[in-house]
């Protein structure tokens, strides 16, 4: 029903990334990596790549992307790599005609302001994005691309999800996750989770 595959495994020579990548920004509304363009996404998963995370898709029967997960080194490169396009991330999002594109551009001048810097021990080795197409959510597939990650020889892996999100909270839980502590990070209060190999 579905399949997973690492962006690495992407053959750009026979699709191009408007092709494989039109679908993510339906995947997570609320996620401002998620509404990049096709061509910054694809800077972004190669800098992820380089840094030694992963980036992984499940995609269905017709080859449509259904998840994403990105697994960060040091999820400071997310910051950096905002912050390093911020011109390009305005103006697709300013000129969209999307209520979502401009309340998530809103926010992120406000946690631009507020976040100077993601440097403790919970940025690391970070599942820093991880969300599955509505239609399919609650059929296994989150599960799996996580699964894909802890099967790195890595001792500690961590997730976050914000403090209300109840359902995911169980769902790491139940994978092995453990909660350590509520972090505010800008303008959201977030659960930071931990998977620690010894542990389990
Ligand atoms: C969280 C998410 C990635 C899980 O992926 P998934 O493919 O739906 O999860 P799975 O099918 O592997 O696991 C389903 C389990 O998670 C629980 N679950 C996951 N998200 C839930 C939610 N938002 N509300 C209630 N339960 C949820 C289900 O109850 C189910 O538990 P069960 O197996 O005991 O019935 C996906 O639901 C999603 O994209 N949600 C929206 C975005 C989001 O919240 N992302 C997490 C931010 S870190």
């Amino acid at each position: 029903m579905y399949e997973l595959f690492r962006f690495e495994d992407i053959n750009f020579q026979t699709e191009s990334q408007q092709e494989i990548f039109s679908n993510i920004k339906t995947i997570k509304h609320d996620s401002l990596i998620a509404r990049l363009r096709p061509d910054l996404l694809t800077k972004y998963f190669v800098v992820v790549c380089k840094s030694g995370g992963e980036v992984i898709f499940a995609k269905n029967n017709e080859g449509l992307i259904i998840g994403l997960l990105v697994f960060n080194r040091d999820n400071r490169i997310t910051l950096n790599f905002l912050k390093e396009y911020k011109l390009a991330l305005v103006s697709t999002l300013g000129f969209s005609f999307s209520m979502t594109d401009k309340i998530l551009l809103y926010k992120s001048i406000i946690n631009s302001i507020l976040i100077k810097d993601l440097d403790n021990e919970y940025t690391k080795n970070e599942i820093s994005l991880v969300a599955v197409l509505d239609k399919y959510q609650g059929k296994g597939v989150g599960t799996s691309m996580i699964n894909e990650i802890l099967q790195i020889p890595d001792e500690i892996i961590h997730i976050k999800t914000d403090e209300g999100n109840l359902g995911a909270r169980a769902l790491y839980r139940k994978i092995g996750f453990r909660e350590v502590v509520i972090e505010k990070i800008g303008t959201r209060r977030l659960a930071c989770m931990r998977y620690e190999k010894n542990e389990i």
